[in-house]
């Protein structure tokens, strides 16, 4: 069984990402950024690359990752925060504890491609 399945397929994922996009857009640290975003794109990019990792037969029709964000200056507290918002998501929506490893682990590996720093926390 893929961690696609495990999850419960596009039934769950959707929605699931309907409500990531919504906190990540609401959000006070880094909702500014989506403003003059096409949000439905948005949702629609992040489930089919999701979908992809989690193991579905899906093509992802985006940007590559790192010219997607190319244009935004991500800091590195704000990719932690996205982190958070996700993390949050995945526990609201009982995300098996498998799956949401997969999950952050690939979130994660694409760090360096979205900001170029390595974390929020400040130097001592
Ligand atoms: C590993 C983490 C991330 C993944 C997997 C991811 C995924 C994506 C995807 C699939 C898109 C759509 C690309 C397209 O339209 O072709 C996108 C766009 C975008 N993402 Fe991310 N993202 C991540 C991290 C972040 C972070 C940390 C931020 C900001 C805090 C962010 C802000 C944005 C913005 C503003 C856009 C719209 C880009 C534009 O059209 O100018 N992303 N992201």
């Amino acid at each position: 069984m893929t961690p696609y399945q495990l999850l419960g397929g596009e039934a769950v994922l959707r929605p699931l990402v309907e409500d990531f996009v919504r906190r990540m857009v609401g959000d006070a640290m880094i909702g500014y950024l989506f403003r003059g975003v096409d949000h439905p794109n948005l949702v629609e990019r992040e489930l089919e690359l999701t979908a992809r990792f989690l193991g579905a037969d899906r093509a992802y029709q985006g940007r590559p990752i790192k010219e997607a964000h190319a244009r935004h200056r991500i800091l590195g507290g704000q990719f932690d925060r996205r982190t958070q918002l996700l993390r949050e998501t995945l526990r609201d929506y009982d995300v098996p504890p498998d799956v949401q490893q997969v999950w952050i682990s690939h979130v994660e590996r694409l760090r360096s491609q979205i900001t170029a720093e390595k974390s929020g926390e400040c130097a001592d």
